[in-house]
């Protein structure tokens, strides 16, 4: 199978592949530029993305949105022609401030998940930049485009659905993840049919990005051969030269094994997949870790009543204490089985 350009509006990207924007630190100005010079989208996280700023721990937001900018700056230095853009979780406090500033940076897509953005549309007028929910189902799909349709007369430019194997906080209920009942082949169908209405409308093509347990070229032709138009990648990009993370969070990725992934509940309530290591199992022995200084970095989030601060476990992760820290993962971390470069992962999509 020949695979498809991807095309948002103006911006077209020759191979169908998004980097999956993963927080904290994870996904910088490194590995997007790097993605995004192989032809794919480059996709930075937002979320404290200023976590090694001298100034963060006493003025977090100013240093989140210096560091925000200053990766913009970086990723275009490197990929000038590239397509980049910023993955910020709905959840967020301040989301609206980070997204209005980068945009206020030209940055070409936002993508948001974790949570409805309902609002985005408000935060990227008169810019060119693209909006991208992220979604696990037709009905939050729905929700979203009805509601941007209604107050602000927008849609989407193109749509990530995330199914169950990806890494991170997952947009499911515990249960859905241990039944296997969500199916990309039905999704993809509802999700078209709400697409179908949007399009008439507006006018245009909403491409769709399927995402979860993609590691591969044939994992993107299954995908896409159901109706996708592209796939988002995350954890195969962990294991490269060009991630973001300390070489020791990577390496961890060689000596995972399939059992080892486990699904969690983090402090902020939401199932996510992750890798079970001393930090984790610390926690369900009871070993509390509270925060050094609460950031109000989310909505939704009670310090008091936590064993952890997300936050801070994985910041310390990426800088590599990977005994103390959180370490998520899509369910197929395990095939990760040496540290690649981007170039050579690419080299199997075109
Ligand atoms: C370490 C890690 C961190 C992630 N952080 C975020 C995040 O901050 N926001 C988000 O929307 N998704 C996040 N994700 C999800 C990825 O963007 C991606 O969509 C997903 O992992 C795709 O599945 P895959 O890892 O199997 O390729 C994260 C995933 C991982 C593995």
């Amino acid at each position: 199978m020949k695979l498809p350009e991807l095309k948002i509006g103006e911006l077209h990207a020759k191979i169908p592949v998004v980097l999956g924007g993963m927080g904290i630190g994870v996904t910088r100005y490194r590995l997007a530029s790097a993605v995004a010079n192989e032809n794919g989208i480059g996709m930075m996280s937002g979320i404290h993305i200023g976590y090694d700023e001298p100034d963060f721990p006493s003025n977090t937001f100013k240093a989140n949105i210096r560091a925000m900018k200053k990766h913009i700056s970086m990723a275009r230095e490197i990929s000038p022609k590239g397509i980049i853009g910023l993955n910020f979780m709905t959840v967020m406090n301040r989301y609206g401030d980070y997204v209005k500033a980068a945009v206020d940076e030209g940055i070409d897509i936002i993508v948001s998940g974790a949570g409805l953005p309902l609002e985005l549309p408000q935060y990227v007028k008169d810019s060119k930049t693209k909006i991208v929910p992220i979604v696990s189902s037709g009905r939050a799909l729905s929700l979203i485009l009805r509601k941007w349709d209604m107050k602000y007369s927008k849609t989407a430019d193109a749509v990530v659905i995330e199914g169950v194997e990806a890494g991170g906080h997952l947009g499911f209920k515990e249960h859905e993840i241990k039944d296997h009942s969500f199916s990309f082949k039905q999704t993809i169908e509802d999700v078209k049919i709400i697409l179908n209405k949007f399009e008439s409308k507006y006018g245009i093509k909403i491409p769709i990005i399927a995402g979860g347990g993609i590691f591969d070229r044939k994992d993107a032709e299954d995908v896409i051969s159901l109706g996708a138009d592209a796939v988002q990648m995350g954890t195969r990009f962990i294991g490269t030269e060009e991630c973001d993370a300390a070489m020791a969070y990577k390496q961890v990725f060689l000596e995972m094994k399939k059992e080892d992934i486990e699904i969690i509940i983090s402090p902020v309530g939401l199932p996510a997949r992750a890798y079970k290591n001393k930090f984790l199992s610390d926690m369900k022995n009871g070993l509390a870790m509270g925060s050094q200084k609460c950031s109000a970095c989310l909505k939704y989030c009670y310090p008091g009543k936590n064993e952890y601060c997300i936050a801070d476990a994985l910041i310390r992760a990426v800088k590599g204490d990977v005994d103390d820290g959180l370490i998520f993962t899509g369910s197929n971390g395990y095939k990760i089985n040496k540290i690649d470069t981007v170039k050579n992962i690419f080299k199997e999509f075109h």
